[in-house]
């Protein structure tokens, strides 16, 4: 396949880069280097693979409509994997309309230039925080995501709605992922699986919002790219699918057992909850089994482990 990557140059992005292309497909990754977080750790996670034959890299913007409708054309993709976008919930609270033009107005850039060169495959990052604080727990692709709690998980569900229409109106293909936090090697800096080992690492206190009851269902890296790459392997029609780890995690086990793989103990700086934090994140993983065979293989206490080792090795070390 010949596969436009939008942000492929971030945490998941790269990861999946460099899966696809060990695949034997051809990668046109696009990305703008957003400075959400320093864009030289993207410059990284990108620079051993642009020596690869079958991988091109174009540096722009999603919402520049007509590169990307250039690009298509002139790449002859077949398939598009959307996963450019502004990021996080508390950020997306502090610029609700840099979030929403980006997650939302560069989703239809990409639909549109999509539409205008004839390509109808389309797999794309969700989140679980669509969910909101919904009460059925575990949460299913059928529940109601009517009730965001952020500008970010508001972003979210419109780019499925809007992906939905454009299967409705022009017989697009569209898997919409909904990714339920991604840890691992080169997770995003400000996420708390990676600010927790750096300040563990570093002997400084750990601020931890709420009381630590709050629970996460944890999804290592390769699981999600085998989530992705199963996705692209069975797209038809329209699909909402989450792709989750194989649990919920409380805060304060996390804490433990990224204390057990640092081999310090953390000091816990204690604040309010955040406003647009979710209390819990659960996934039914009933229907991505069905549809996509997708099952999580990486344990909690293994996925940790396999970060801490590449923490000590590229970031402590650099
Ligand atoms: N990491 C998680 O836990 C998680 C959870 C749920 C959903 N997601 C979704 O998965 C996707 C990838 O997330 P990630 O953790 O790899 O984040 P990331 O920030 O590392 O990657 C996103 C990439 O998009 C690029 N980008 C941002 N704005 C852009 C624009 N206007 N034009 C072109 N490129 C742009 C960034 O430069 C970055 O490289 C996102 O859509 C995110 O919302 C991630």
């Amino acid at each position: 396949m010949k596969i436009l990557l939008t942000g492929a140059a971030g945490f998941i992005g790269s990861h999946l880069t460099e899966h696809l292309l060990s695949m034997g497909h051809t990668v046109i990754g696009y990305d703008n280097f957003d400075n959400q977080y320093d864009p030289v750790r993207k410059h990284i996670n990108i620079h051993f693979l642009t020596t690869h034959p079958n991988f091109t890299f174009i540096q722009n913007d999603i919402r520049d409509q007509a590169s990307l409708t250039d690009v298509l054309r002139q790449y002859r993709c077949d398939t598009v994997v959307h996963l450019a976008a502004r990021t996080g919930v508390r950020d997306s609270v502090r610029e609700p309309a840099l979030c929403i033009d980006v997650n939302v107005n560069g989703t239809l850039s990409l639909l549109e230039a999509m539409r205008l060169t004839k390509v109808r495959r389309l797999v794309m990052a969700s989140s679980s925080s669509v969910y909101g604080n919904s009460s059925a727990v575990p949460f299913r692709e059928d529940d109601d995501a009517n009730l965001p709690l952020s500008p970010y998980a508001m972003s979210k569900r419109s780019a499925e709605l809007l992906a939905h229409t454009y299967h409705h109106l022009h017989g697009f293909d569209v898997a919409c992922l909904r990714f339920f936090t991604v840890y691992g090697p080169r997770q995003r800096p400000e996420m708390a699986i990676s600010r927790f080992t750096e300040k563990m690492y570093g002997g400084q206190p750990i601020t931890i919002y709420g009381d630590g009851s709050t629970s996460r269902n944890y999804t290592y890296i390769y699981d999600t790219i085998m989530g992705i790459s199963r996705s692209i392997n069975h797209l038809k029609g329209f699909d909402l699918l989450n792709i989750g780890g194989s649990g919920a995690v409380k805060l304060s086990e996390l804490v433990g057992i990224i204390e057990q793989a640092v081999g310090r103990k953390a000091v816990i700086d204690w604040q309010p909850n955040q406003p647009g934090d979710v209390t819990l994140t659960s996934a039914d993983l009933h229907r991505a089994n069905n549809r996509i065979g997708y099952l999580p293989s990486v344990q909690i206490e293994e996925g940790i482990s396999r970060f801490v080792s590449w923490y000590r090795q590229t970031v402590l070390c650099s």
